[in-house]
């Protein structure tokens, strides 16, 4: 609707410069007005909803009360421009450029090697900037904290910490340096032969060549900018967009009048609320005031009663003000204000943090707030204002349950918030659960304040408020006043249980599930209260007098562990790798740490991805309507409404399909049925984006369900769904072995997992005005499928369709085959309207549309001797494949292929088979199965110790390979680094010394538990067909010596480009600085393989080094005419002489093969050895754990780039961390997608990473079968997660054999909190009430 009145002038500036915004659109976040507007790409989308950092700046703003500049870290994707009047903004841009000047964090993060995939980068470049600029000498916590709330699916995250440590105050670098161990203490060449520790370097960059910091060189707070901040606007300025009108009143008197206008309008301050809200549940409000500029909203005061913050301070400033308040006043007045301030650090990150104001806090109400439980037991009182006066309501139960009649009137507004001191004899405290440390919205949450009677342990008022166990924060009122005047002991804490369960009462199906953990947590959090209170109390001269003579209850030392938190510390860790031969060339960068070729282009935002290629002539914008039942007929598709909105184009169904339809049972666009929810039906295309997307919600279709709707494993056995016939492989004599043996019969579950690249899938399709070529930039692992796709879908020859990788944003295999599926459709659309298609998947679309890693049910029954050996094992897995066969069928076979692991057993049976289901597609993961079955494999051999009383790694070792030996499929293999890998582990990691000191450990603590574990490996690398094992590349050497290189590898982040231009130099003894790599593309390198099965530098690595070659030995002769020639000088000669300076390599590949009806073939060209221990400590009360410390030694042989491969051990450990601990996909019982972001999909965040966490290449390690003797390590790293599981599962059972439970159990994987708190069964899991599962409908059906 257009506005009579005229939008004022929105001012701004961004690095440096002016941005007027004449008609500014209150809809707009600062990430899409960076992105298309000022075309600055460097800030990434990822999540849009402030959970993954990504799109981190930094905003400067004049502060009114202190007057000073603030400097802050926000999630650009939740700010909206017209919030940012008068401020500044930094972007990575404006940090720093390769064609100017690297900024000292640009150039640290990318030298540190961290940097991957680069679409975190610029988000942690900007947190660590920011940070920088309020403190130029951090401290260690500062670091963590700053990047807590920014997540990298690569890394491990070990590196960025890394390069933010060398600016820290305490930093410390490499541990062997001066020690004569460090590789940069005697020159990276100095070392001498192989094999000898001299030869091992523990540094991976060389910190000396950093640039210092130089603080005054960062861009000042603009003068035009000050000035307006010094004599501010009083005027309400008004910003009306399309659908939005924007207020912004100068002063609290307009503030008050507008809210009586407007009594409707939402006040927005960090918009991390509404910003959510609207994105996900479609919140929508057509008028928002901005109390931006009113500083009384920011105002601070103290009495010597308590302390009133406004509500305008955001909770980063709370932070600050209470830590200062905590500083200055006597600990019993600040009760409350330390319980606040332990919230403050785990609360969301740092953005989110400088964003949230206390106010939006408070009146958000959410159920998790962290906030509000504490506020309203430290007896919080709200400073409410209108047009009409002042008053002051408490923050208590009934506002939190949004009673009208202790809730703000609509033309009320929450000016400050009064917390009052604590007083003597009270003691507050907070606690909360989430599946991570950090950045995780809590399962519950709870604020617990009792004041005793002075001197003595006598209840005289108790508070206890909980959040995430209802609709709202829950005051536990009735318990709280049945408990007055009791007396603080055992008997009360019995009580008090039981009065809790009864009143924080969770029906079985209740909003968010997990419904006995969070009972479990009401009264284990109370507990730990109890215990800290009593500890208090216990200090000497504390109670003046106990009545009746009773003393105190002691509490033993061992149970006082209950009460610590777990800190978050900055890793530490030693990467060692075997230095080069000192007589290798200084030139050739072969096995040196070479960082990645786009490391600088990621930090500085330079890097281009597919959505960062500038909008082109007439381009339109692609949005999915997807299905939302998990099984029906199709009635009608209505888009009559949707055509009818401003913007819309067209609507692409299947019939607008000129070829075929993707394959008959996995069709491209749904027709006539749907086989799950988020099944593509059509394809709304508008003008833009926002257009299409509303016009998705308009698109109406009708649905006749269908039976059968199949979701779980369970239920497709019941049916005899599946999507191919069983594999199966056999060797020895299972049943006869079992006859003779003690056996057991267990089940095992493994969930399924999230690719989570950060870059959600996009493509862009180029229609060109000639024979039907198209142009398609896609973010994919094998772009010659997506071609092959697109020609069939239109109809069209392949040699008209071009796609272009420049590079991806993350794969790890969930870029293999959805990319084409999503590059038909846009050329499809592309085809019917003629125009340019850009698809952009949402992070919820994304996760709900394209499957992920298989989740897995095994059933083993395993036959052993006393002694551990095991004699026989017959496995039997079900794969949930989801609706359509995609890799299932290959998943399937390499998890039999693989099962075996490291272990050597006689009589031998595993079978795999993969469900048919009603959800979205399963599909390739890093790995591809061997992480869900080997979990499988080693679960049973933990089951195996536990039963014959011996450790585990005992029993590892007694059954693992020792000599060479053939697999289970019989190929042969000399296990020889296998048992080198396993041997170097136990002795670095000292594990036995540290077995003695866990036991040790965990005699001394009840609630805490150490657990350890060492896993070994054997992973087979590279596709079970021969055809699979070929690769092709292009080398042209231009007149002036420059060299460009095209090979058919994609750019995933692991590094591919770097690592061939490392081979390219070597084979032409050129330096890399000569070479190019500009994409990857189907009209230079045809007929690729997906870049995926970890043998992707292997392949492409020979036929670079083919090529190359080739054109050395046409250059040859002239080399040899002319030996003291230059380079250029030789190129100028061959082409003076006509000699061909373009050659195309080849690599046949490997031969591989597998002969299923026999049960034996060659299915893979060679092993990856590795071996992984883990210690971990868990809270038993809570089911949190932290990890310790991690070892990994893994067999590089000759690594063709230390750093890299360190890089890719650490990130594929640390996503294999995720799969088995915290990454935990949730579905309606109706098979919709529940986790669908970072808010409720857990990824490991930054203090997710070991405390210590040390990697190992083997020394002296080759195979001939390879380019330079080196491997691909882009996958086997995933499984080694598996020892941080196992710990977890080692602590647990030290935990249930200390409360006398039967030992046979099994975690399921992921191990969450939950899962691990209902195994460290005690009296509190006891006492919940336990519903019977036909009683309700649960939240969430489990899935494997
Ligand atoms: C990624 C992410 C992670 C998070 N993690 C956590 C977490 O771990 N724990 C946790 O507790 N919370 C968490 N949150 C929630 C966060 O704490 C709240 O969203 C935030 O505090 C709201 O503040 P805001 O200023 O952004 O509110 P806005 O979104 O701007 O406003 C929210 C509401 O408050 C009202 N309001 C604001 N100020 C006033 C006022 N002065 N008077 C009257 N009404 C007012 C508005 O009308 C609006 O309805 C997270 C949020 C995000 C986005
Ligand atoms: S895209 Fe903004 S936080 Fe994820
Ligand atoms: S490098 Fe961090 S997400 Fe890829």
């Amino acid at each position: 609707m257009p506005h009579l009145s005229r939008s004022d002038e929105l001012v701004f500036f961004v690095n440096g410069r002016k941005v007027l915004e004449r008609n500014a659109d209150p809809e707009v976040t600062l990430l899409t007005f960076l992105r298309k507007n000022l075309r600055l790409t460097g800030t990434k989308y990822v999540c849009g909803r402030g959970g993954c950092g990504a799109c981190t700046v930094m905003v400067s703003k004049h502060d009114p009360v202190s007057r000073k500049i603030r400097h802050f870290s926000v999630t650009a994707c939740l700010v909206p421009i017209c919030s940012l009047y008068g401020a500044a903004v930094t972007t990575v841009e404006g940090v720093g450029s390769i064609k100017t000047r690297l900024h000292p964090v640009q150039e640290r993060i990318a030298k540190s090697h961290g940097t991957q995939c680069g679409f975190c980068t610029p988000g942690m470049v900007m947190s660590m900037y920011t940070l920088l600029r309020n403190h130029p000498q951090p401290s260690e916590e500062q670091l963590m904290e700053a990047l807590g709330g920014n997540l990298c699916r690569c890394t491990g995250y070990r590196p960025i910490l890394e390069s933010g440590r060398t600016f820290c105050a305490e930093s410390s670098g490499c541990q062997q340096k001066g020690r004569g161990k460090c590789c940069l203490d005697q020159g990276e060449n100095a070392a001498s032969s192989l094999g000898r520790e001299s030869d091992i370097c523990t540094e991976l960059f060389a910190k000396d060549e950093f640039q210092p910091l130089d603080p005054t060189q960062e861009l000042i707070f603009p003068p035009e900018l000050l000035r307006m901040a010094e004599n501010p606007e009083k005027r309400t300025l008004t910003f009306h967009g399309e659908r939005v009108t924007w207020i912004s009143p100068g002063t609290l008197k307009d503030l008050l009048e507008l809210k009586v206008k407007h009594p409707d309008a939402p006040l927005i301050l960090g918009n991390t609320s509404l910003g959510p809200a609207k994105k996900s549940q479609g919140h929508f409000h057509p008028v928002l005031l901005s109390p931006a500029r009113i500083s009384e909203l920011s105002m601070v005061s103290t009495t010597s009663e308590g302390l009133t913050i406004g509500a305008g301070c955001s909770l980063a400033q709370v932070k600050d003000i209470l830590a200062g308040r905590v500083s200055e006043l006597p600990e019993e007045k600040t009760q409350t204000y330390r319980a606040l301030l332990k919230h403050l650090k785990r609360l969301a990150g740092q953005q989110i943090r400088n964003m949230a104001s206390l106010g939006g806090h408070i009146m958000s109400r959410h159920c998790y707030s962290d906030l509000n439980p504490v506020l309203a037991v430290g007896n919080t009182a709200l400073n409410l204002m209108s047009k009409e006066g002042t008053r002051q309501i408490p923050l208590d139960r009934d506002f939190l349950a949004g009673l009208a009649s202790a809730d703000l009137k609509p033309e009320e507004i929450l000016e400050s918030v009064y917390i009052p001191h604590s007083q003597r004899w009270e003691f507050v405290s907070a606690f909360r659960q989430a599946q991570c440390q950090q950045n995780a919205l809590a399962d519950v949450t709870a604020g617990m304040r009792v004041l005793f009677q002075e001197g003595t342990d006598t209840i005289e008022d108790l508070s206890l408020a909980y959040g995430g166990v209802g609709d709202a924060t829950i005051s536990a009122q009735k318990s709280c006043q049945q408990l007055l005047g009791r007396r603080w002991n055992e008997p009360m804490l019995d009580e008090a249980c039981r009065l809790l369960l009864d009143e924080v009462s969770l029906p079985g199906g209740a909003p968010g599930g997990s419904v006995e953990f969070k009972r479990t947590l009401v009264v284990s959090f109370f507990f730990k209260f109890y215990l800290e209170v009593l500890q208090e109390l216990k200090k000497p001269g504390k109670l003046l007098s106990v009545p009746d003579g009773h003393h105190f209850p002691e509490i033993s030392d061992r149970f006082l562990s209950a009460l610590e938190d777990f800190p978050a510390t900055v890793p530490q860790g030693v990467q060692r790798y075997q230095s080069v031969d000192s007589h290798q060339a200084l030139q050739d960068p072969v096995g040196r740490p070479i960082m990645h070729l786009s490391g600088l282009k990621h930090a500085t935002g330079e890097a281009i991805f597919c959505d960062d290629i500038p909008t082109v002539d007439k381009e339109l914008f692609m949005a999915l309507v997807t299905s939302t039942r998990a099984h029906a007929k199709i009635i009608s598709v209505d888009l009559s409404k949707a055509l009818e909105l401003p913007g819309v184009v067209d609507v692409i169904t299947a019939e607008d399909i000129p070829g075929t339809n993707g394959a008959e049972d996995d069709k491209l666009l749904a027709v006539d049925k749907v086989l799950c929810v988020g099944q593509i039906v059509c394809a709304v295309v508008a003008e833009t984006e926002a257009q299409a997307k509303r016009a998705v919600e308009e698109t109406k279709i009708a649905y006749e369900d269908l039976e059968p709707i199949i979701f779980t494993i369970e239920d497709a056995i019941k049916h005899s769904s599946f999507l191919c016939p069983e594999k199966k492989l056999e060797q020895g004599n299972v049943e006869k072995a079992f006859e003779e043996v003690d056996q057991i019969v267990e089940e095992v579950h493994v969930g399924g997992q999230e690719h989570f690249y950060m870059e959600t899938q996009r493509v862009l399709v180029i229609p060109k005005t000639e024979d039907k070529e198209l142009d398609i930039y896609v973010s994919t692992q094998d772009p010659a499928h997506v071609q092959k796709t697109v020609s069939s879908t239109l109809n069209i020859p392949i040699n008209r369709i071009t796609c272009h990788v420049k590079r991806v944003g993350g794969g790890f295999g969930g870029k293999v085959g959805r990319p084409a599926v999503l590059g038909a459709i846009a050329a499809v659309g592309a085809n019917k309207t003629g125009y340019p298609i850009r698809l952009v998947l949402d992070r919820e679309d994304d996760m709900l549309i394209t499957g992920g890693r298989h989740p897995l049910f095994g059933k083993y029954n395993v036959g052993f001797m006393n002694s551990g050996r095991i004699r026989a094992l017959d496995i039997e897995c079900f794969i949930n494949g989801g609706c359509t066969l995609d890799d299932s069928e290959l998943v399937t076979e390499f998890l039999i292929l693989k099962m075996e692991n490291a272990y050597k057993i006689r009589n031998l049976r595993f079978r795999g088979r993969a469900c048919m289901t009603n959800l979205p597609s399963n599909t390739a993961f890093r790995g591809f199965g061997f992480p869900q079955g080997t979990l499988v494999t080693e679960s049973c051999i933990t089951a195996v110790a536990a039963k014959c009383g011996l450790l585990p790694e005992k029993v590892r070792e007694k059954n693992m390979y020792k000599t060479v030996d053939k697999t289970i499929y019989k190929q042969a293999f000399n296990p020889e680094p296998l048992i080198r890998c396993w041997n170097e582990c136990l002795d670095k990691s000292s594990f036995h010394s540290r077995r003695m000191q866990v036991a040790e450990f965990n005699k001394k603590n009840y609630w805490r538990k150490r657990g350890l574990a060492v896993v070994p490996m054997k992973f087979s690398v590279g596709f079970a067909a021969t055809s699979f094992h070929q690769a092709a590349a292009l080398v042209h050497i231009y007149t002036d010596g420059s060299v460009l290189v095209t090979h058919g590898g994609n750019e995933l982040g692991q590094g591919i480009h770097t690592k061939m231009l490392q081979v390219a130099s070597r084979e032409l003894k050129v330096p890399m600085s000569h070479m190019h790599i500009c994409e990857t593309s189907t009209a230079t390198v045809p007929n690729t393989i997906a870049t995926a099965a970890s043998i992707g530098s292997d392949v492409n690595g020979r036929a670079v080094q083919n090529a190359c070659q080739i054109l050395l030995k046409r250059l040859e002769p002239i080399i040899k005419k002319n030996p003291e020639g230059t380079w250029e000088d030789w190129i100028e000669a061959a082409f003076e002489q006509r000699i061909n300076l373009s050659a195309t390599g080849y690599f046949r590949g490997y031969e591989a093969f597998m002969d299923w009806e026999k049960g034996e073939g060659d299915p893979f060209p060679y092993y990856v050895y590795g071996a992984a221990s883990s210690e971990v400590e868990v809270d038993c009360l809570t089911g949190a754990h932290k990890k310790i410390r991690t070892d990994i030694v893994m067999d590089a042989c000759c690594s063709l780039n230390p750093a890299i491969d360190i890089g890719q051990i650490e990130g594929s450990f640390t996503q294999g961390m995720g799969l088995y601990t915290t990454e935990e996909l949730k579905y309606s019982p109706e098979g919709v997608l529940y986790s669908r972001g970072p808010d409720d999909y857990k990824i490991p965040t930054i203090t997710d990473v070991p405390e210590e966490f040390n990697v190992s290449l083997l020394p002296s390690s080759q195979t001939p079968l390879t380019i330079y003797s080196s491997k691909g390590l882009g996958e086997s790293g995933m499984f080694l997660g598996s020892s941080v599981f196992f710990a977890i599962a080692d602590a647990v059972a030290t935990a249930r054999r200390e409360r006398d439970i039967a030992e046979d159990f099994t975690v399921r994987s992921p191990a969450t909190p939950e899962r691990v708190r209902m195994a460290c069964a005690d009296r509190f899991t006891e006492m919940i009430p336990r519903d019977d599962p036909k009683t309700f409908k649960p939240w969430s059906i489990p899935i494997a």
